[in-house]
């Protein structure tokens, strides 16, 4: 089987990166993170990473113009590792146009709620307000929409009374932790093609 070559970006703690790293190291996903690349320095992504033996750059977005540099930076960096997809796992800023074109159907994200309800940085606390009684996780494609590309995947949780936005988002990284690397399994070893917005797999 293929293996496919992937970078990960990440910002915060990387509970994502670890689940995907264990899956690669236990082989049940075909991929291999050559690069993690992270906007914080103290992100615990990175350490995450260096355990595994996984190469790492931090860089930081005040050191360079604008966001299209920043991102043509981390991009240069991807494309220096060979890398065919690129998995968001908890990356905190948005991407330009310029960086989401560069690697049109490549880029994959992670997001907490059943999209296209609750999309952005507050997804969680955004779901417990409304009082929706299900919520959970997507993966999806990134396009210039945020958090508004094809959907990959998809998986609920019950929202239950006593909810604090903490135990809800613990409910919901349960689900993420078994979605994100069975999505990306399937996406090496299934394939897919778009038929408009519409995921359908097959043809790998
Ligand atoms: C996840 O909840 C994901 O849905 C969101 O950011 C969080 C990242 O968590 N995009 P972690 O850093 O992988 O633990």
């Amino acid at each position: 089987m293929n293996v496919k070559a992937i970078a990960v970006m990440a910002s915060g703690r990387g509970t994502n990166l670890e689940v995907i790293l264990e899956a690669m190291q236990a082989g049940t996903c075909p991929v291999e993170v050559r690069l993690v690349i992270s906007d914080k320095a103290e992100a615990p992504a990175l350490a995450v990473a260096k355990a595994a033996g996984v190469s790492t750059l931090h860089l930081d977005p005040k050191a360079y113009a604008d966001r299209a540099h920043y991102d043509a930076a981390c991009a240069d960096a991807i494309d220096s590792h060979d890398c065919r997809w690129i998995v968001l796992a908890g990356y905190m800023r948005i991407l330009s146009a310029e960086f989401v074109r560069r690697f049109k159907g490549r880029i994959v994200n992670i997001h907490p709620s059943i999209l296209p309800a609750f999309p952005g940085a507050h997804a969680v606390e955004e779901a417990l307000h409304h009082g929706v009684k299900i919520s959970g996780c997507t993966v999806h494609l990134v396009d210039e929409v945020l958090d508004g590309g094809p959907i990959l995947a998809q998986a609920a949780v019950p929202v239950l009374d006593g909810d604090t936005r903490d135990s809800l988002h613990a409910r919901i990284q349960a689900e993420e932790h078994r979605l994100y690397p069975a999505t990306l399994a399937r996406m090496a070893s299934v394939g897919f093609r778009l038929d408009g917005r519409r995921v359908v797999w097959g043809g790998a």
